[in-house]
């Protein structure tokens, strides 16, 4: 993959460039929890996005996918929003740096990825991050990656109108290998969880629905918690967000029948939960873990209601097969993936199980990896 990679650029632009590598990402628990100032538990994982660049002096941005075979170049002086998705990402990223009195010049870059896109797994986030650390290498910035992650969550809000939290651009930027984060997205302080799983593994399953309404969900999942904060803190002033908002506040006051009373009570149990999962991993209680996931599965689907009617049915099937602790949806939800927790030696029986049924019941094709968690942003080669 890299040698393609420095093959087309060579090709392209006749030099050598520098490559940088940003990874996607899971979620283990804590979904939706990020923008309401609450505790997530993401990892990076080993696959991502590779970005190999060099300056150039013509005052060009020109950027070539190898997998879309696209080739796009303008001018760097007038960079604006495009009508090709992958570029607006790295557009994004260059125009939130110059906004920010950030000299950038003109650089050639080639990219490749081995993420599925549109699977949950963070491939944009993945895509902006790159951009960000390969820039600030290429033009010596002095960025920390905390405040790449905040610029890459700016690029999500004003190039693809997602109102997201932080969590996958942190999780692109700071993973640690064989360790999820847990962190804080109240002040971003994080600690890195090592992840050992005995005999159990991790592994993702793709519905292959992508939801094009999910976005304007997402957003609106982010007005009712506001709302829901604006009617406690009638009462508790004191209260910023649904993290400072116990079970009894809410209930005490909004009407437990309320759409937004359902929505609330599901994020400040799912924020309680990544303390619970926490613990559980450290105390390899695997057994408590897919409790866990399955407990917030059935939370986000009926009270936050984010699933979609194939996420259910990979979780209802593998809930019952023999070596499977724990399962859930992941990420924003309308689609992507299920997370599963199964022991080795059942994954391919019930990869196989599980393809055959969803692609006759669901009418989809079905696929899936065994997740093994990477480091986060690095460079490749100078
Ligand atoms: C998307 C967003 C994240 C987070 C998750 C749900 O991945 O980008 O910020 O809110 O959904 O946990």
């Amino acid at each position: 993959m890299i040698e393609l990679l420095k093959n087309t650029f060579s090709q392209l632009f006749k030099e050598e460039p520098s490559i940088v590598f940003a990874p996607g990402r899971i979620n283990i628990i804590g979904e939706h929890t990020d923008y309401n100032d609450g505790y997530v538990l993401p990892a990076a994982i080993d696959k991502g996005i590779y970005i190999a660049t060099n300056r150039n002096a013509d005052a060009h941005v020109n950027l070539f996918s190898i997998e879309y075979n696209e080739l796009y170049t303008c001018s760097i002086a007038e960079l604006s929003k495009t009508n090709i998705h992958w570029v607006n990402y790295v557009l994004g990223a260059i125009i939130e740096l110059k906004q920010r009195g950030y000299d950038i010049q003109g650089f050639n870059a080639v990219i490749t990825s081995n993420l599925p896109v549109g699977a949950g797994v963070s491939s944009s986030a993945a895509l902006t991050s790159a951009t960000l650390f390969a820039l600030n290498q290429l033009f010596s910035l002095g960025l920390g990656k905390t405040v790449m992650a905040k610029f890459a969550q700016q690029v999500e809000h004003h190039f693809a109108g997602v109102n997201c939290g932080i969590m996958d651009m942190f999780t692109s930027l700071m993973g640690k290998e064989n360790h999820a984060i847990q962190l804080d997205c109240r002040d971003l302080s994080y600690s890195y969880v090592p992840i050992n799983l005995d005999s159990y593994v991790f592994v993702l399953m793709n519905t292959n629905v992508k939801h094009s309404l999910a976005s304007t969900a997402y957003n609106q999942r982010r007005k009712e918690c506001e709302a829901g904060v604006a009617l406690v803190k009638s009462k508790y002033p004191e209260v910023r967000s649904l993290r400072d908002i116990s079970l009894a506040m809410l209930t005490e006051c909004i009407p437990v029948t309320s759409i937004i009373h359902k929505r609330c009570f599901c994020i400040v149990n799912e924020i309680a939960r990544v303390v619970s999962a926490v613990d559980a991993i450290s105390k390899r209680d695997l057994v408590s873990l897919g409790s866990l996931l399955y407990q917030a599965h059935d939370e986000l689907s009926h009270l936050y209601e984010v699933s979609c009617k194939e996420l259910d049915y990979l979780v209802g099937t593998v809930q019952q097969m023999e070596g499977v602790m724990g399962a859930r949806m992941m990420g924003g939800g309308f689609g992507g993936c299920t997370l599963n927790l199964i022991h080795k030696d059942f994954v391919s029986s019930i990869i196989t199980t599980v393809k055959a049924s969803y692609e006759v019941d669901c009418k989809l094709p079905f696929d899936s990896f065994i997740v093994s968690l990477g480091d986060g942003a690095k460079l490749i080669t100078n």
